[in-house]
């Protein structure tokens, strides 16, 4: 090879050494040791001789042991004689790097290495803009974000960082294809939300084609340009006319065997030369918007698997991670500490990802801590663009250098500073009781989050914190629950059952009546149904209808509870019934009896209602929280909106019990930290009989 970059166009490795001996992507999978190596030779002639008629083709040496290199496009990324050679990811093919370099250095190539802890797969996770100073570069599953701020820097273009979902589409290559005037051809589904978003806001409609789900797993976006010609292993007849429509000719060259390792045409080549126009030239330099920062984490990391969950949060949330540091604590009462730096496409990516890492405890390390930034919100009920959204967990805001703590903790919340000098103070306000001009929090500097989990001792945590247990470990948890209601009543506390009709219809009401008898219960949310229910069978013996004792319709019964609701709504409201001897017993009347606060928040769906039932949902919202203030535990007893509801508006802390017998459910419910909540999966009417007995009976 001479020094050639002027002149040359591709790069290509002929396949004597091509097979399938290990599986580094779900192509591979099922298919060691399956290449035919003659078909395989043939169709690499066949490609090579097509893509040789159309320009230049150096070769690069194969070498023995390395089945991979004949995917040169993974060789390296190649601009005005400058090459970043891959630094794979993939230890299988590390061995390729030494291989790739020789080939560089005979091209005469200047070559720019990336840093140790970059991963880049070369030509296959970035392509060029054909005639635009613009990288696409993918990251994700090969490549690594932290990359490419190298990248914008050896090469001066702007760099757009892609976010790769399928592991099917493991590099940029296989689902991307950038176009001359500003088109692209690409599979949607490979990539999230926002990079698609980012693909669409530079590529107009009118520029772009998604292709079909068959198109994409045929590698249809793997394809070569020389000119104005593609060639590509398979493209559909639609595919095909769109292309044309736009001026290109397509050409397929069969390369299944090597589809069987996860490559197409594409794959087999590396552009050695760029489109006039790419080089920045004049039009740069652009500055990486990349952004990279450090988390410390300290605590139960492992044996409470907040790492792991920190770790899988930054990935669902699209940051590249690195956990630089870990000191595992070596006993169970020693705490480990974690250093974790992330990166995010962007400011505004790596705060949003940040703040969900806060509320798993890991806290961005700063050299001098920062005044919490604000803007005011632009209209009442609206809040600044990026503001902060709080979590259950107790939350500090840096203000004027001193740590303000938040009043009215709770999630979806939206942090507030008033005051001056030694009167500020921060609220969690939430979104409709936002005043124009209010000083919001944006971004994350300056906040701090307080999670239990992270400041957790020894074995004195996992006390009522098993998670979702279900069969099995229902008695066990219900003894325990059971323990934990006795002391608040016996030190004054408050217990809130939220609840569902549903424990009226299981038999339960009974239980949860002798529940209140007993004074174990303090506040019942509600809605509509469970009192209408409830008074009906104190009035006609029937539950929507059905008969409790016998378990069977009852004749004209589908009108008893509204009957029941008219009788109720005669009286004027529910403790008016009771008063005069309407309702004579059952739960509403017990609630009366004992004094415990109830609100009846209601519904699209409700009947009547009865004159208690608050159905502005504003106002009902405002009255269940205020109802639970002060709560210590919260029993939520099947009722899936109505607890999800009042989860966003307990702060930590405060023990979620939630019973259900659908699963999903309480896992949804349980979602917020192991501490802060424990799940039951059981029949409601025969948890509340266990409780009841565990709680009422003499023992
Ligand atoms: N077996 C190879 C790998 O998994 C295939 C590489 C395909 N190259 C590409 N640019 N997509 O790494």
């Amino acid at each position: 090879m001479q020094n050639a970059h002027a002149t040359s166009r591709l790069l290509m490795c002929p396949p004597d050494h091509y097979g399938i001996r290990y599986v580094i992507n779900p192509w591979m999978e099922g298919h060691v040791g399956r290449v035919n190596a003659a078909r395989a030779r043939a169709q690499w002639d066949v490609l090579h001789n097509t893509l040789a008629a159309l320009t230049r083709v150096e070769l690069l040496r194969p070498t023995p042991e390395l089945p991979d290199l004949v995917f040169t496009a993974n060789a390296g990324l190649v601009l005005d004689g400058t090459v970043v050679p891959a630094a794979f990811r993939v230890p299988e093919r590390k061995g390729e790097e030494a291989t790739n370099a020789e080939a560089f250095q005979k091209l005469r190539f200047n070559l720019e290495e990336l840093g140790p802890d970059q991963p880049f797969e070369g030509e296959g996770d970035a392509l060029f803009q054909p005639g635009e100073p613009l990288l696409w570069a993918g990251y994700g599953v090969r490549s690594s974000i932290e990359a490419h701020p190298a990248l914008t820097k050896i090469f001066g273009v702007e760099v757009v960082s892609l976010r790769l979902m399928d592991p099917r589409f493991y590099h940029l290559d296989t689902c991307f294809l950038p176009l001359p005037g500003g088109r692209a051809a690409y599979f949607a589904a490979a990539f999230d939300e926002p990079s698609l978003a980012e693909i669409r806001k530079r590529i107009p409609a009118a520029r772009r084609i998604e292709v079909s789900e068959e198109d994409a797993l045929g590698f249809a976006c793997n394809a070569v340009r020389i000119g104005r010609t593609l060639v590509t292993g398979n493209a559909s007849a639609d595919l095909c006319a769109k292309l044309e429509a736009w001026g290109f000719a397509v050409k397929i060259c069969d390369v299944s065997e090597f589809l069987l390792a996860g490559g197409g045409c594409k794959c087999l080549t590396l552009q050695l030369a760029q489109d006039p126009g790419c080089s920045p030239a004049g039009r740069g330099p652009f500055a990486s918007e990349v952004r990279t920062t450090r988390l410390e984490m300290r605590g139960h990391l492992l044996d409470t698997g907040l790492l792991n969950r920190v770790i899988s949060a930054a990935t669902d949330a699209g940051l590249g991670f690195r956990v630089e540091k870990l000191t595992a604590g070596e006993r169970h009462d020693q705490p480990s500490v974690a250093t974790i730096r992330v990166t995010g496409r962007n400011e505004l990516h790596l705060n949003n990802a940040v703040a969900e890492l806060m509320s798993l405890g890991a806290h961005p390390i700063s050299s001098e801590p920062a005044d919490a930034e604000t803007a005011p919100a632009p209209k009442d009920g609206v809040a600044p663009e990026d503001f902060y959204s709080s979590t259950i967990y107790p939350t500090f805001v840096r203000v004027n250098g001193r740590l303000v703590k938040a009043q009215n903790q709770r999630m979806d919340g939206m942090l507030v500073i008033s005051g001056q000098g030694a009167g500020i103070q921060a609220h969690c306000t939430i979104l409709r009781n936002l005043k124009k001009g209010d000083r919001v929090v944006v971004g994350v500097h300056g906040v701090r989050v307080d999670t239990p989990e992270v400041n957790a001792h020894g074995e004195g945590f996992s006390f009522m914190s098993a998670g979702v247990s279900s069969e099995r470990r229902v008695e066990h948890s219900v003894d325990e629950l059971a323990w934990e209601i006795r002391r608040v009543k016996d030190r004054g506390g408050k217990v809130a059952i939220v609840s569902g009709p549903v424990v009226i219809h299981t038999g339960g009401g009974p239980h949860l009546q002798r529940l209140i008898e007993h004074g174990f219960v303090q506040v019942l949310l509600t809605g509509n149904a469970l009192p209408t229910h409830d008074i009906e069978s104190n009035m006609f013996g029937t539950s929507l209808g059905v008969d409790l004792a016998r378990g069977r319709g009852v004749r004209g019964g589908h009108t008893h509870h509204l009957r029941a609701i008219n009788r109720v709504r005669n009286a004027g409201s529910i403790k008016a019934a009771v008063e005069s001897g309407a309702i004579t017993g059952g739960l509403m009347h017990a609630c009366v009896r004992h004094g415990v606060n109830y609100v009846l928040a209601g519904s699209i769906r409700d009947d009547g209602p009865l004159p208690d039932t608050i159905m502005d949902l504003e106002k009902a919202q405002e009255a269940y929280a205020t109802a639970l203030k002060g709560c210590e535990v919260v029993l939520m007893l099947s009722t899936m909106l109505h607890a999800i509801g009042v989860g966003n508006m307990t702060p930590a802390g405060v023990k979620l019990i939630c019973v259900d017998i659908n699963p999903a459910v309480v896992t949804k419910l349980a979602d917020r930290g192991s501490v802060e909540s424990v799940g039951i999966v059981t029949d409601v009417g025969l948890f509340l009989n266990l409780l009841a007995r565990r709680l009422c009976d003499k023992m």
